[in-house]
């Protein structure tokens, strides 16, 4: 007897699914935190200037893991602004709690919040910023409506999503190499649920933008590289960045592993780093920064 497929996840069990994994990843994230911030500062920068934050405004960050963009706000918000930093983690709360303090940054605060519902008054905001947060959730529509509403009038929102999979070798590369041999799902555009690459389309984002209710949209492409000192610590920062490659290796046989980590080492070497020492990788990487009026 054959036995029926399982059912297609509900959004609240990719929500479930969603919130466990970044409990998880929070570790990581700090850790890996400085490789991570290097690559993607020029994806903060254009944030910070196409939002325009000004002394006074109260800008939130949501989605914010460890809030590196927020922060870079916080300083133009002074004197009399804030930033308040959220994300849906409570342990990538406490770790921007941690940054915030250790940074010495007084007018930040750090909260518990969902993406899709903003637990906000509604035109409480001048400026919103959600770096690598809206191609996670299940409904970005309903987000972005939220995001909408809690904005004033005359608010800006500034938004950072991945470019194709195939402009972001620093995932897309090793992911390919594990599904080839079965070992992961393909990050594909047939792929449904949400991921870092279901918001790829400059097209998309423009008419999520227009159909929640924003004006004037507008999208750069911002190409990125992540470094690593050596392709042996460029396959280790990918293996542990990316929660799919984890948990691909996790039972594997270690001569299976072995190969597999050779085989993503010769392929990461392919990307030297021009303006690094001798063996340091630089991978490619691009992404979409949209920013529009509320
Ligand atoms: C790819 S990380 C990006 C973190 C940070 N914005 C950055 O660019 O470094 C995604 C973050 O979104 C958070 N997140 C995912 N789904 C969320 C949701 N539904 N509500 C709030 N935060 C969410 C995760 O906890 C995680 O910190």
């Amino acid at each position: 007897m054959s036995s029926a497929p399982d059912p297609a996840p509900t959004p609240d069990d990719l929500r479930a699914r969603s919130r466990e994994r970044w409990e998880r990843q929070a570790e990581i994230w700090e850790r890996r935190r400085d490789w991570f911030q290097a690559a993607v500062a020029p994806v903060s920068h254009a944030m910070i200037e196409t939002l325009n934050p000004q002394p006074g405004h109260v800008v939130l960050e949501a989605a914010a893991g460890l809030g590196d963009t927020g922060l870079l706000a916080a300083e133009l918000v002074h004197p009399g602004g804030k930033v308040i930093i959220s994300d849906g983690a409570e342990a990538m709360v406490e770790a921007a709690r941690r940054h915030a303090a250790e940074r010495g940054i007084v007018n930040v605060e750090v909260t518990p919040m969902e993406l899709e519902w903003l637990d906000m008054s509604a035109a409480s905001v001048d400026g919103i910023l959600v770096r690598f947060g809206y191609m996670l959730v299940p409904d970005p529509e309903t987000a972005l409506r939220d995001a909408r509403r809690v904005l004033r009038p005359g608010g800006r929102i500034s938004l950072a999503v991945w470019d194709r999979v195939e402009d972001n070798p620093w995932l897309g590369l090793g992911t390919g190499i594990l599904a080839d041999r079965g070992l992961t799902e393909r990050f594909s555009p047939e792929n449904v649920e949400p991921g870092p690459f279901s918001l790829s389309s400059a097209d998309q984002v423009t008419e999520l933008l227009g159909s929640t209710g924003f004006v004037l949209p507008e999208v750069h492409r911002v190409e990125v590289a992540f470094r690593s000192p050596s392709a042996e610590e460029a396959r280790r920062n990918f293996l542990e960045f990316s929660d799919r490659a984890t948990t691909a290796l996790k039972d594997a046989e270690p001569a299976l592993r072995d190969e597999v980590h050779a085989e993503i080492e010769a392929a990461f070497a392919a990307h030297p780093d021009p303006d690094g020492p001798e063996g340091a990788i630089a991978l490619p990487g691009a992404v979409l920064v949209a920013a529009a009026d509320a």
